[in-house]
């Protein structure tokens, strides 16, 4: 059965740059206090009208098609993971296929946020492990500025998040020593939510005896979508962020242990660890806990934020980018969001 390589990978960020201290015009934050428990410097923010999730995965997903050496007719199946698709329905998947002229394939959207990407990732790997399909475009994209609530009421979510696209290729490769060896997924519904964003959505309170973050279930509302959502901002993003943080540190190294135990491996083996760009302080505790040195870790949070479904795609494009993958190197991706869900691949580039 052959595994599935990346044959190319490609990301895009919005021209606009957004620093700490431009937030401080719109809420109650600072720039010490934004680097100090997230370790982000700055993010980008898409143009508000000229750029969509969907416009700039198919920025990221040209520069992967023509890495690969492919065109997108060539493209058989598409994948594509986000949090902030263009429409609430269609998705954004067959938006790519339309931009990008492709064949009638598949396009399937994946809603699996922080994890998306290893999500869509492992989707694709089964359909080219199986001889399905032999390129398929995978996306992780996201336009968070869109929908984040900019006043102090919303500053621990909001500080957070930017935007980006990555993408890759994925194609059949017969090679022993390269490809995805395995990928692990995982979930626990019972803190669905603890990161979520609550409307619109059929949900009618059904979920009352939950623990809402920032909400109390009388104020959550009865419609889909209605006035009172909007004024009582009930449209935005909720986070209980110390609880996903305590939870993010523990299952981030038991799903690279995981994967790296599945194929006889050790931490020490990994050349690159790219964990999803959540927060600095969850990374750095992932590499005290894995004993990594700095090397074997690639963070950019730093300069995007937290970008979700994209990060991780577009962490691996530029460590790539910066030659600190070669050939025959075992690269560990990890994500844990939203959910709760969890999930790693491990690849040998
Ligand atoms: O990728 C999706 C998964 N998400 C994550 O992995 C996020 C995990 N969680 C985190 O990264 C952290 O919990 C945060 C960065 C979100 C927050 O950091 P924290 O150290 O856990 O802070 P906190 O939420 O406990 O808040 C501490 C204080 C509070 O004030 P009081 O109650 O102590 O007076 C907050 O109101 O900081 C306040 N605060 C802020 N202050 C300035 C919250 N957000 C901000 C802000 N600027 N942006």
């Amino acid at each position: 059965m052959p595994r599935s390589k990346i044959a190319g990978i490609g990301m895009y960020v919005p021209e606009n740059v957004v620093t700490n201290f431009d937030l401080t015009k719109y809420m109650d934050t600072s720039d010490e206090w934004i680097q100090e428990r997230t370790g982000i410097k700055e993010r980008r923010y898409a143009h508000r009208t000229e750029e969509t999730t969907t416009t700039m995965g198919v920025e990221a997903a040209k520069i992967a098609i023509e890495r690969a050496g492919i065109t997108p007719q060539d493209i058989d199946f598409i994948v594509f993971a986000t949090l902030s698709p263009d429409y609430y329905f269609p998705g954004c998947g067959v938006l790519v296929q339309r931009a990008m002229k492709m064949k009638e394939i598949g396009a399937l959207d994946v809603r699996n946020q922080c994890s998306g990407f290893v999500y869509a990732l492992s989707v694709a790997d089964q359909f080219i492990r199986t001889g399905t399909y032999k390129n398929i475009l995978v996306i992780g994209a996201e336009k968070h500025s869109f929908g984040l609530d900019f006043s102090t009421r919303g500053r621990n979510v909001s500080v957070i998040f930017g935007d980006g696209a990555g993408a890759v290729v994925l194609q059949p490769t017969e090679k022993d020593n390269q490809g995805i060896l395995s990928t692990h997924l995982h979930s626990d519904g019972e803190s669905a939510e603890i990161l979520a964003m609550y409307n619109p959505g059929t949900h009618a309170n059904h979920w009352a005896d939950k623990n809402y973050a920032n909400f109390d279930e009388a104020e959550m509302g009865e419609m889909f979508f209605s006035h009172a959502m909007i004024d009582n901002a009930q449209v935005f993003p909720n986070m209980d962020g110390p609880s996903v943080f305590k939870k993010a540190i523990i299952k981030f190294p038991e799903v690279i242990i995981e994967a790296l135990h599945t194929n006889g491996y050790q931490s020490s083996d990994i050349d690159l660890l790219i964990p999803h760009q959540a927060n600095l302080r969850i990374s750095q505790f992932v590499q005290q806990k894995l004993h990594l040195t700095d090397r074997q870790v690639y963070n950019n949070i730093q300069h995007y934020g937290n970008t979700t479904a994209a990060s991780i795609p577009i962490a691996l494009c530029e460590a790539w980018q910066q030659g600190k993958i070669k050939e025959g190197n075992l690269v560990c991706l990890a994500a844990f969001g939203s959910g709760f869900t969890w999930a790693s691949a491990l690849l040998k580039w």
